[in-house]
């Protein structure tokens, strides 16, 4: 049987694991307005109310199936626009103008949401689940500055596009690095799995062994997955890690939809004002290295793992964790299509 075949999640269209997915930028959703956002077939609507806390709710009114972007926020309710039926903070129906009583009219399915990293992020989970948005593991607990980079689109399914981050045969052949990588693998949760470089860096001419003086232990660079579709890149001395997120979702077109979120340590006074936003320009352009980088490939890759080999270990190990995700509740019942012809409903 080709190993392809065994493959029942990773890179399927359709089948959308449990995790948050980012939806829009903070500053996209202006108080006091309302916005249509998509994840896969889950249309919502977002809005900021009063409070300044965005919610989402399914995106049809009860009533007749008007979209509610077009309704009008009033404090931290919503109003539908075609008959006017007023909806709560929670999704309760509080107001039908045409009558008085409003007892067990239907109410609006609410979706968790959180701000992170100037993003809004939806929860696809059991909604009594808490899991955090996405962290960068070394900069766990410390206060954070960050900008948002490029947003990009890849004609082909996250989990492929991730897979770029790991992939130690392309990183010689198609971006002629000159260092084997060897990625050391170590699961954090049953959510998040982390792949370390453990390769030193080579000191085969004069250049690198004077740049083997800032990485005393290995090469650094450490990728770290969420449920196959968003990951954390740690890059750069010992003395100066860049930190890169880059938050994946798949569309109904089979895409991808990226945002990458160039992250640093905040640092306090002088230092803080002046070298933040140089660190973060420069982490911009390392983003936008790995956000543009493979194009071409991934504009027409077939994505099919069919003949695995010893150097695709990393690549093998992070589908068999993907594997191994629940399928999120919102999207249980949805159609599941390969890349090729196979159907299957889960
Ligand atoms: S469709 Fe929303 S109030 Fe009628
Ligand atoms: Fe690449």
């Amino acid at each position: 049987m080709a190993y392809s075949e065994k493959i029942k999640q990773f890179g399927i269209q359709g089948f959308v694991p449990e995790g948050w997915y980012w939806l829009k930028r903070s500053d996209e959703i202006k108080k006091g307005k309302a916005y249509p956002a998509k994840l896969m077939d889950l249309e919502v609507v977002l809005y900021r109310g009063d409070d300044d806390q965005v919610r989402a709710f399914d995106a049809y009114c009860p009533h007749m199936g008007a979209h509610l972007c077009d309704g009008f926020v009033e404090g931290n309710s919503i109003r539908c626009p075609f008959h006017y039926w007023k909806y709560d903070q929670l999704g309760i129906c509080t107001e039908i103008p045409a009558q008085k009583e409003i007892s067990n009219m239907p109410s609006l399915k609410s979706h968790k949401i959180r701000e992170a990293y100037g993003l809004v992020w939806i929860w696809t989970g059991h909604e009594d689940d808490s899991e955090p948005v996405p962290v960068i593991p070394e900069l766990v607990g410390l206060p954070l500055d960050y900008t948002l980079g490029s947003n990009f689109v890849k004609n082909c399914h996250p989990n492929v596009v991730m897979i770029n981050a790991i992939d130690v045969q392309h990183f010689r052949s198609v971006h002629q690095l000159i260092v084997d990588l060897e990625m050391k693998v170590t699961p954090l949760s049953d959510r998040c799995i982390q792949f370390s470089n453990i390769t030193p860096m080579p000191e085969s001419n004069i250049f690198l062994r004077f740049a083997k003086k800032f990485y005393k232990k290995a090469l650094t660079y450490e990728m770290t997955y969420w449920w196959g579709h968003t990951g954390s890149v740690m890059v750069g001395p010992d003395f100066l890690h860049f930190y890169i997120i880059f938050a994946l979702k798949p569309n109904l077109n089979g895409q991808t939809e990226g945002q990458t979120i160039l992250v640093t340590k905040k640092r306090k006074g002088l230092m803080g004002l002046l070298v933040n936003p140089i660190l973060l320009f420069a982490t911009k352009l390392v983003g936008n290295y790995f956000a543009k980088g493979d194009t071409i490939i991934f504009s027409r890759i077939n994505f099919k793992f069919q003949t695995p080999i010893r150097a695709d270990k990393a690549i093998i190990d992070f589908v068999e964790h993907y594997e191994k995700q629940n399928v999120a509740p919102k999207f249980s019942k949805s159609e599941v299509k390969n890349s090729h012809e196979k159907t299957v409903t889960v």
